[in-house]
């Protein structure tokens, strides 16, 4: 019997596991696909990978402001993909060396829970094998919401119509894409191909895009891409989409957009299906696995994390609650707190947050100030930057002069952001920060400023 089963190798999975074999715990790892999850091979890193190729050819093109000349600055689309598989490769085959270094039993296969017994006992199936322990990890991650929208699955057929899984294998840049869905995955992909000479179009069907965040923050995204040239159709309905063009309902009227590509970025939805969740009696809501703050289920010894439990759909998030579970097994005190979740949109420019909006400070009745600088205050950023667009924005709680949110657009918003989400989670006073001594030239010194 193991001490414990983790199904799903992603962020969430392999790291619980890696955390267990390094405590002594006997641990089994099954993955039906590869390890690394969505993460590694068809999520973070690769769609990374590519959006650096795009920001360097951005970078060349626009050289000469620079004093830098360069000649015919090109994107090979097919060397942007061959180096991405190259860096997956490499990051996966670390996944498996670590797994070996914890001691850590890979079985590669499709999970199945097939009951628990009166003794506390999981039978868990990978393909034909059966095995057991007392305690499980559910890890199986998320997949990608397709809607019945007409002409979407022969479009997925033909590959007029793709996903985000598709579009980081597509060797050649189209000359017209239109995106569903202005959330993480459509923005940082519209950045992508604009950037790549792309004429892009965005189909959103809310009146702002980038869901949850802080509003001001982004409409100046939308309007900094609205600029380079991205087309938005916000409160609009896809009505058809595939064979070449996007058919969309703007406000009663029918209008058909040209796509030779159609991504369809509308959303993910956790993976509670088809592995027997329902034969120990697992309690799902809202079509996600419900944890504690612990991870623990309805079930005792079942835990699930990351995308499975559906609190946080980021590989960040993932990770640090396979930490807690680990250390809730190991009978060591730990709680996951999200109030200082950061995230990041890594589109040109970086958009990053975390904390409290003005707009969820409104709702919560949270009395607030707010400090706010354009980027361009900072010398680094001018001296590095040709367009200064971009914006930091911070909020205190009035009461205590505490910093509960933190909102950034601006090159190099994905690295300051680690110093706010410190603040944040360590709860610190406006007179503490003051007194830390930020390195000079960095464009992390408007956290400073702002102040
Ligand atoms: P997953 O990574 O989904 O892994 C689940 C694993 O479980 C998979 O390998 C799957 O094969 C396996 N599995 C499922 N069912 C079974 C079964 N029954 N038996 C065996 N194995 C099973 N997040 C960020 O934080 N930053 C980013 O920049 C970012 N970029 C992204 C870009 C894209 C295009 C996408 C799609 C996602 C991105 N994400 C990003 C989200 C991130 O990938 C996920 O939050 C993260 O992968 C979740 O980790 P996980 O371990 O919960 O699940
Ligand atoms: P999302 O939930 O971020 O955005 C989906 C968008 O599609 C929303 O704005 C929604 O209103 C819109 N939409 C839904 N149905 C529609 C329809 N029929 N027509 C038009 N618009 C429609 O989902 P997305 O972008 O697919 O990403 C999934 C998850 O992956 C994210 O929630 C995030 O957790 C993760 N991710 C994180 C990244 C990061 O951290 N940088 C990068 C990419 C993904």
């Amino acid at each position: 019997m193991y001490d414990l089963i983790v199904i799903g190798g992603g962020p969430g999975g392999y790291l619980a596991a890696q955390r267990a074999g390094e405590n002594g715990l006997n641990t089994l790892l099954i993955e039906k696909n590869k390890l690394g999850g969505v993460c590694l091979n068809e999520g973070c890193i690769p769609s990374k990978a590519f959006l650096n190729s795009a920001k360097i050819f951005d970078q060349a093109k626009n050289s000469s402001v620079f004093g830098v000349t360069t000649e015919k600055a090109a994107i090979d689309q097919s060397a942007v993909v061959s180096r991405k598989n190259k860096v997956v490769k490499a990051l996966v085959s670390g996944v498996g060396a670590a797994m070996k270094a914890a001691k850590v039993t890979v079985k590669y296969g499709t999970g199945v829970i097939a009951g628990r017994d009166a003794d506390g006992v999981i039978s868990v199936y990978a393909d034909e094998e059966k095995f057991e322990t007392k305690r499980l990890i559910i890890a199986t991650g998320s997949e990608i919401v397709i809607p019945p929208i007409p002409g979407v699955s022969e479009g997925l057929k033909d590959g007029t119509v793709i996903t985000s899984r598709e579009i980081l294998d597509l060797e050649t840049i189209p000359e017209t894409m239109t995106i569903v869905g202005a959330g993480v995955i459509g923005l940082e992909m519209a950045s992508y191909f604009q950037m790549c000479g792309c004429k892009v179009t965005v189909v959103e069907m809310l009146d702002h895009i980038a869901g949850n965040i802080d509003r001001e923050m982004s409409s100046l995204l939308q309007k900094t891409y609205e600029k380079r040239g991205i087309e938005f159709n916000l409160n609009c309905k896809v009505t058809k989409a595939g064979g070449g063009f996007v058919e969309i309902d703007d406000a009663g009227i029918t209008r058909k957009i040209p796509a030779e590509r159609v991504l369809m970025s509308v959303g993910r939805r956790p993976v509670i299906k088809g592995f027997g969740l329902e034969s120990i009696g697992v309690y799902t809501e809202h079509g996600r696995i419900v944890a504690d703050a612990q991870g623990r289920t309805n079930v005792p010894g079942v835990f699930a994390i990351g995308d499975a439990n559906g609190v946080w759909m980021l590989a960040h998030a993932a990770y640090r609650e396979a930490e807690v579970a680990v250390n809730t097994i190991l009978g060591k005190k730990d709680t996951m707190r999200y109030d200082a979740m950061p995230s990041v949109i890594y589109t040109n420019p970086e958009m990053a947050f975390v904390g409290e909006t003005e707009e969820t400070c409104r709702e919560k009745g949270i009395a607030y100030k707010k400090r706010e600088l354009p980027m361009g205050y900072s010398g680094r950023y001018l001296a590095e930057n040709d367009v200064v667009e971009g914006k930091i924005k911070v909020l205190f709680d009035e009461s205590t002069n505490r910093m509960i949110g933190c909102h950034m657009v601006g090159s190099y918003a994905s690295e300051i952001i680690l110093s706010a989400t410190i603040m944040v989670e360590t709860q610190m006073r406006v007179e503490d920060m003051k007194e830390i001594i930020f390195p000079h030239p960095t464009v992390g010194e408007i956290i400073r400023e702002v102040l």
